[in-house]
């Protein structure tokens, strides 16, 4: 569960961020973030992340206040977190397999349950067949496939996309939505888009914001600006 009890972000004097937002977000919710540009979308992603901390109201996770918490006490709750960009922010040097490891290896498991796991995950982002080759050997839906698959490996169960099909052409688009649709069944899943189409036809909830305001919270939403 993600809850924001209003919660107010203001960047440097006084402009852009976020004004009394509140919403709750129960597991396995599957939310688009919607809005123009500058309406705080990627402020909320960077919050519920922790990178960015609220100038005043509440952020809870799973009832735990992560705005009260010292940072050691809320790593294990963002270990819950995976994070997947428009950009795909994959390691160059290493392979498929290796980028989708190395969640679990920053978290000491072992060589042989990375293994399976990470045999699993291939299969579940359909690129078992790629698992040895690196990423400028991959089209960008195969790269945003490796994000996702490394996102969400070991017990990350919330995901959190900012702009995810910004860089992909709209059959690719509608590939990486279909992979988020297969999980979301397990997992929490909050989308920041500007994609019409796709908010439109999923029909799950919509937040939407403007100039740093929610001003719709819609279930089988559509996207209205
Ligand atoms: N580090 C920062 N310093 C100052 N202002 C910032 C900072 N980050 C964001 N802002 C401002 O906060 C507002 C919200 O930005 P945010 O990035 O959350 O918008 P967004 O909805 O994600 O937009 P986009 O659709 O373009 O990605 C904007 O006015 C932006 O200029
Ligand atoms: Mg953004």
């Amino acid at each position: 569960m993600i809850k924001f009890d209003s919660v107010s972000k203001t960047y440097v004097a006084g402009s852009g961020g976020l004004s009394d937002i509140t919403f709750q977000i129960d597991d396995n919710d599957f939310v688009f973030l919607v809005g123009p540009s500058g309406a705080g979308k990627t402020t909320i992603l960077k919050l519920i992340m922790r990178q960015i901390v609220p100038t005043s109201g509440s952020i809870f996770i799973d009832s735990v206040d992560i705005t009260s918490k010292k940072y050691n006490d809320t790593v294990k709750l963002h270990r819950k977190i995976g994070v997947v960009f428009q950009d795909f922010k994959i390691l160059m040097n290493n392979t498929v397999f290796e980028n989708i490891a190395l969640a679990l290896k920053v978290s000491g498991t072992s060589d042989k349950i990375i293994k399976s796991q990470v045999e699993e995950m291939l299969e579940l982002i359909g690129l078992a067949e790629k698992k040895f080759m690196f990423p400028l050997q991959l089209s960008a839906g195969e790269l945003q496939r490796v994000a996702i698959g490394r996102s969400i490996i070991g017990e990350r169960t919330i995901l959190l996309a900012d702009e995810p099909t910004g860089n992909l052409d709209p059959k690719t688009t509608w590939d990486i939505m279909k992979l988020f649709k297969k999980l979301e069944k397990k997992r929490t899943i909050i989308i920041a888009t500007h994609n019409v189409d796709i908010v439109n036809s999923f029909k799950k909830r919509v937040i939407t914001l403007i100039d740093g305001k929610l001003i719709k919270d819609e279930r089988a939403g559509r996207y209205h600006l």
